[in-house]
């Protein structure tokens, strides 16, 4: 098993897990401990409810880029979500409107709309938008980029739709350029038709993201630039997510970056409770223990304890990075 982070050339991190058991601590350890290592490092948050101010005990919430005080090159930034959702899913509505028209389809589009826009997923897909934005622009000033988003499972998914997608796209901004070469033919010299289709928002709008599209597809499944993590508890319902997880993303060819015990009681802390509790919950976890090392023991990057209280400020996250590197449950 090889400890701690080796990330090399790597230039994207994700880290995905079940809802609670530590991404954002163990994404701000991941960027804490680049930027200690030299690098320039972004921790980008695209959670529906932020916690980096609260992880960094420091104000950087309403979308600015932040300086964290006291780490040479750390920036992490809290992307609004909610302006994002609200211009995604006017962006969509278009696109579909647009798709109705162009195919002729002579029914109602808005109930279709409401779908599209309304389902669990939508809110998913919204950030990973802006993850693919963050990847192709602001990213563009960073050694490292790590997000901390819920919408790791759109990133794989996104990689089996892709080709999809990319017909899709292909198809869209063909017929848009024949529609509008024939109506511009009719109306304006030959020479000047492309130009006139280039200025078309609809036709920009679909390049733009085909475009997009397209170098994030190239950068995820680059095992150059990218890595997913997982982090996972000595439970069950963790540990199973992040076993279908690690089948998805291989199904892919993304190479796993590895996984992350968080959460492992210690033997000592356990010793001094009377009540008993936590001795039959170190029983517990370490049966799940076993299970992690059976099942994906080649994947295991480190191991994290139990703190007494939540991990605030810089000095609680170098207690992560330390146990990364070195703490084995006792
Ligand atoms: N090793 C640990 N010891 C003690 N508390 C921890 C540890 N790791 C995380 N926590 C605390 O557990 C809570 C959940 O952690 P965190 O917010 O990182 O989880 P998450 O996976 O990002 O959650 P969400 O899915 O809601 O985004 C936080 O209050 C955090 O401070
Ligand atoms: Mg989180």
């Amino acid at each position: 098993m090889s400890r701690g982070l080796d990330i090399g050339r790597t230039k994207y991190i994700f880290l995905g897990g079940k809802g609670g058991v530590g991404k954002t601590v163990l994404a701000g350890a991941v960027a804490l401990e680049s930027a200690q290592q030299g690098k320039t490092v972004l921790l980008a948050s695209l959670n529906p409810v932020h916690s980096l101010s609260t992880l960094f005990m420091q104000n950087v919430s309403g979308g600015r880029f932040c300086k964290i005080e006291g780490v040479d090159g750390l920036t992490v930034v809290e992307v609004e979500i909610s302006d994002l959702i609200e211009r995604y899913r006017q962006n969509m509505e278009a696109r579909l409107k647009e798709f109705f028209k162009w195919a002729e389809i002579p029914i109602n589009p808005e109930p279709f709309i409401q779908i599209a826009t309304t389902n669990p997923a939508f809110q998913e897909s919204a950030m990973f938008d802006k993850v693919m934005d963050i990847m192709v622009n602001e990213g563009q000033n960073y050694d490292l980029v790590v997000f901390d988003t819920a919408a790791v499972a759109n990133a794989v998914r996104l990689i089996g739709l892709s080709k999809l997608y990319g017909l899709w796209l292909a198809r869209m901004i063909q017929s848009r350029k024949e529609a509008q070469e024939y109506r511009l033919r009719l109306s304006i010299r030959k020479e000047k038709v492309m130009e006139e289709i280039k200025k078309d928002p609809v036709v920009a709008d679909l390049l733009n993201l085909y475009d997009k599209f397209a170098k994030t597809r190239e950068a995820i499944v680059d095992p150059e630039k990218t890595r997913f993590y997982f982090v996972t508890t000595p439970e069950s319902l963790p540990i199973s997510v992040v076993k279908r997880f690690i089948s998805m993303v291989q199904s892919f060819n993304i190479p796993v970056g590895g996984v992350f015990v968080n959460m492992v009681l210690d033997r000592e802390d356990v010793a001094s409770d009377p009540s008993g509790y936590l001795a039959a919950k170190l029983e517990e976890q370490r049966s799940y223990l076993s299970t992690i090392e059976r099942d994906m023991g080649q994947y295991i990057r480190g191991y994290v304890r139990m703190y007494p209280t939540e991990i605030r400020g810089i000095k609680a996250l170098y207690n992560i990075t330390d146990d990364i590197r070195q703490y084995v449950p006792s």
